[in-house]
């Protein structure tokens, strides 16, 4: 069998795509071909080239208004998408080209606090407005709405009263960091 090979999209830090790319770095049938980024900025991209992985910087119109992005994913014989903290919407014409093969992590517990604008800290700040006992992570497969798909994993952790959001990103950040590289690799072997 040929290896799988991902592509891991970011928009930011890129600490969890560089778990992803450590984890699969010897691995026998998973290699990470390439991280893309929609900011030329992101730290990610940084993370990546220590690790020699090839990088590449898009801008909106190439991602939503041309195929430029399907054609250099299949160029580099792509075969799965990993959503590591990116925040565009995916387009149809991704969604159409690698069906049921991109797969995202959401930092609170779906279906609650997620959709558009809930990211980073302000998931957080709306757990504990919320007075939240849990919260956690959701790994879940990518459609065309935000944070909608088919949840293939989550795992719970507790909110103290005492909790900031700053301490509930951190719990919830070392979550994503265990289990979202061994998650994958179970998602990906599903297809083999
Ligand atoms: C993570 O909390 C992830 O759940 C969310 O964006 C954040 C990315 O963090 N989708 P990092 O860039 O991997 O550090």
């Amino acid at each position: 069998m040929n290896p799988a090979r991902l592509a891991i999209f970011i928009s930011g830090s890129g600490s969890n795509a560089e778990k992803i790319i450590a984890h699969f770095q010897n691995h026998e049938s998973i290699k990470v071909a390439l991280l893309l980024s929609n900011h030329a900025e992101a730290y990610g991209l940084q993370r990546a080239a220590r690790y020699h992985i090839p990088t590449l910087v898009f801008n909106k119109t190439q991602f939503r208004e041309s195929d430029e992005i399907v054609s250099v994913l299949k160029a580099a014989g792509v075969t799965h998408l990993v959503l590591a903290g990116f925040l565009w919407l995916i387009p149809q014409n991704l969604i159409e080209a690698f069906p049921h093969r991109i797969i995202n992590i959401h930092p609170a517990l779906l279906p609650k606090f997620g959709g558009r604008g809930m990211y980073g800290m302000r998931v957080h700040e709306a757990v504990k407005a919320a007075g939240e006992t849990e919260t956690g992570i959701t790994i879940h497969e990518v459609n065309a709405h935000y944070d909608e798909g088919k949840i293939l994993f989550q795992q719970k952790c507790r909110v103290e009263n005492s909790d900031t959001p700053g301490q509930i990103a951190q719990k919830v950040q070392q979550l994503e960091h265990r289990h979202y590289p061994a998650t994958i690799e179970r998602w990906v072997a599903t297809f083999s």
